[in-house]
């Protein structure tokens, strides 16, 4: 371990069991010296197992609803108390989609779930910020950082909904991220993390077959939840000072690629021609 952390305080959303993104950053934060408040929706105190992490990371809960200003207000004084001052680094790792859950297709939405899940997953980090902005409760050359995924960008039909959220998730980290680095010298970025197994990860359809498409086509393989947490502690530590208003891709390289040799012989492998594709291919060479 680097000490990389000694001396900052943070607050950290969304460790529901040791399976969670945000659990092994807290353990890993917690390895590095830091002190912090762990948080998440009053629902998830009963569902997942955070009480064992506070004990093994000797920190506070506070229980917030994302969804919800006051609570958020409560959260972030309570947290500068226990801590002693101001803010160092917060990680947003919340996303919930009811559409997904309850299996209804992109373009047949239930706008009323629509509504939920941009209020949970996207709309929460700008409040988030809006609180902390608004308290002045970050200290200079602090970290935000929230996660994020590549269908923010290009198309993967069975995130659904998700894929919108965190387009809005990742603008909102440059527009608010600016206001932030200009008047309070802090710095905001999201990280665009490999397909993991996780509770809110394998609640997306087919997510199998999708982590190991995702494992065959990037020339690293994916990232893990603690290779995510080892690049979150790097952008909360003084080595990244300058970097700010980023979405960093953290996925074994799978955003540049188009094609692996990997995937391509396993689609060439169950990939026969039927007769009408012959004669389609000898027309078109027909032509030329
Ligand atoms: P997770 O299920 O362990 O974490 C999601 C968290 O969101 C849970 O702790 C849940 O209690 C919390 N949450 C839900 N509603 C909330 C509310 N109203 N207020 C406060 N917290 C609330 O799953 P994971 O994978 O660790 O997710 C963390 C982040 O990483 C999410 O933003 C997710 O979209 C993102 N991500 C996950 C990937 C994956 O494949 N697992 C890939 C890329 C990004």
């Amino acid at each position: 371990m680097y000490n990389l952390l000694k001396g900052k305080k943070g607050i950290i959303f969304g460790a529901l069991d040791s399976k969670s993104i945000a659990w092994k950053v807290a353990e890993r934060a917690h390895e590095e010296g830091a002190k912090f408040v762990l948080t998440n929706a009053p629902v998830a105190m009963r569902l997942g197992s955070i009480t064992e992490l506070a004990e093994k990371t000797g920190s506070e809960i506070i229980p917030a609803d994302a969804t919800s200003i006051m609570d958020l207000e409560d959260l972030v004084d309570g947290a500068m108390k226990i801590l002693g001052g101001k803010i160092d680094f917060v990680l947003h790792s919340i996303g919930m989609s009811v559409n997904v859950r309850r299996g209804n297709h992109y373009t047949l939405q239930d706008y009323n779930f629509t509504k939920t899940g941009f209020d949970v997953s996207a709309l929460s980090f700008h409040r988030v910020m809006s609180v902390l902005y608004k308290k002045d409760a970050m200290n200079e050359w602090g970290s935000i950082v929230a996660l994020s995924y590549m269908a923010a960008q290009r198309v993967f039909p069975d995130y659904n909904d998700m894929a919108d959220n965190k387009a809005y998730l990742e603008s909102v980290a440059r527009s608010f991220g600016y206001f932030f680095g200009r008047d309070k010298k802090v710095r905001v970025n999201t990280i665009s993390q490999s397909p993991t197994p996780t509770t809110a990860g394998s609640g997306v359809k087919g997510f199998d077959g999708f982590i190991a498409y995702a494992e065959k086509m990037s020339p690293l393989g994916n990232a893990t939840a603690l290779e995510c947490a080892d690049y979150t502690i790097s952008l909360f530590s003084d080595l990244t000072k300058k970097v700010t208003l980023q979405n960093l891709f953290h996925d074994g390289g799978f955003s540049n690629m188009g094609v692996s040799t990997a995937i391509m012989e396993g689609f060439m492998n169950s990939y026969e021609p039927t007769k009408e594709d012959v004669i389609e291919e000898s027309k078109k060479s027909d032509k030329k």
